[in-house]
């Protein structure tokens, strides 16, 4: 059984939150966050607004967006989180519940910012199994409620959506070869944990926000994300002029950049939310998508490279056709 993307739908949080928002907290300035990371702005949600209600609104936009695609059949459910309105039930029964789809399996999965890519993969698994025939599959954080408003080198950066997208059987085979992986080893740079826990004998603070080594996980994106398309490139047998987009997570406009310049790719093929949405996780790639198909740059046949990395460290590229 072949699989494609059918639809995508995004939903962000409708306040927006501007760079000066950061001024009267802590010490830091618009300028700073604007060279140093390429965000201008991005959304929180409301007090009383969590991830599954992103979903939802998320899927409502996929389906007022898209005339002719149903809900009828979908048979799982994926959401990638790290920002969970709880740990039990799952965000993917909240959604198979708002929906009332029938039939459904459902599963969240934990992959930080490369979760969505995952799910794509994981969704492409099912349905090349020929167990399943239709896949919702989301990425989708609600991060303002994880995020350390002391630490200035972090908060600066996150912001709250959610992106779907509907991935049912194709005649065609529109989702090809895939790369994973994972370095386990950089646990401690970037983690956000709830219990007092020690990884790789270190003690780790346990206050229920994100901590991030900034520079090393830089470093770190940079050249593994720079390897990773070009190994993406070799085993879809593709040369670099036939690829039409890069999507690579939009954690900071500099890394994108960076990843660009090491693999020759030119940046306007360098498809980003990072500016009005700053580091959205998981729920990043599906909105560059979005923000760039509502562009009119996507054309239906278009090869996509979507590159996502993050907490874990881990990561998970695919190259998909619109
Ligand atoms: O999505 C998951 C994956 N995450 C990532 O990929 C994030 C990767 N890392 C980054 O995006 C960047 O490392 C940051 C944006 C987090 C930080 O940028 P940087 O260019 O690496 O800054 P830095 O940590 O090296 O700090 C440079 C200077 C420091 O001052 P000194 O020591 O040079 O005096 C910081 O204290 O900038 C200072 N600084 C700030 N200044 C103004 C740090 N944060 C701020 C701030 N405003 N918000």
């Amino acid at each position: 059984m072949n699989a494609q993307i059918k639809a995508i739908g995004v939903y962000a949080p409708s306040q927006i939150i501007p760079n000066d928002w950061f001024t009267d907290k802590i010490e830091t300035n618009s300028d700073w966050i604007i060279s140093r990371t390429g965000i201008r702005e991005r959304r929180f949600a409301g007090k009383d607004e969590y991830t599954s209600d992103l979903c939802v609104n998320a899927v409502k936009n996929l389906l007022a967006e898209n005339p002719g695609v149903t809900l009828d059949g979908v048979d799982f459910i994926i959401v990638a989180t790290t920002t969970a309105d709880q740990i039990m039930p799952s965000m993917a029964t909240r959604v198979q519940n708002y929906f009332n789809i029938e039939n459904c399996g459902c599963l969240d999965i934990m992959a930080a910012c490369a979760g969505f890519v995952y799910g794509l993969i994981l969704a492409k698994g099912l349905i090349a199994a020929g167990t399943h025939k239709k896949v919702l599959v989301f990425g989708a954080e609600t991060l303002s409620k994880f995020t350390d408003y002391a630490d200035r080198s972090s908060c600066i950066l996150f912001g709250d959506a959610a992106g779907a997208a509907l991935v049912e059987t194709s005649d065609k085979s529109k989702i090809f070869n895939c790369v994973t992986g994972s370095d386990g080893s950089h646990g401690k740079d970037l983690y956000l944990s709830q219990h007092a826990t020690v990884v790789d004998g270190e003690q780790i603070d346990a206050n229920g926000k994100i901590h991030q080594n900034g520079k090393v996980v830089f470093k770190w994106a940079v050249r593994t994300m720079s390897q990773k398309i070009n190994e993406l490139l070799t085993i879809n047998n593709l040369e670099r002029d036939q690829l039409d987009w890069v999507i690579l997570h939009s954690a900071n406009l500099r890394i994108i950049e960076a990843v660009a310049l090491e693999t020759g790719f030119p940046m306007d093929k360098m498809l980003t939310s990072i500016e009005l949405f700053g580091n959205t996780s998981s729920a990043s790639i599906p909105l560059a998508w979005d923000i760039a198909a509502k562009a009119g740059k996507i054309k239906t046949g278009d090869k996509m490279l979507l590159l996502g990395f993050g907490g874990g460290l881990t990561y998970a590229g695919v190259i998909v056709e619109a």
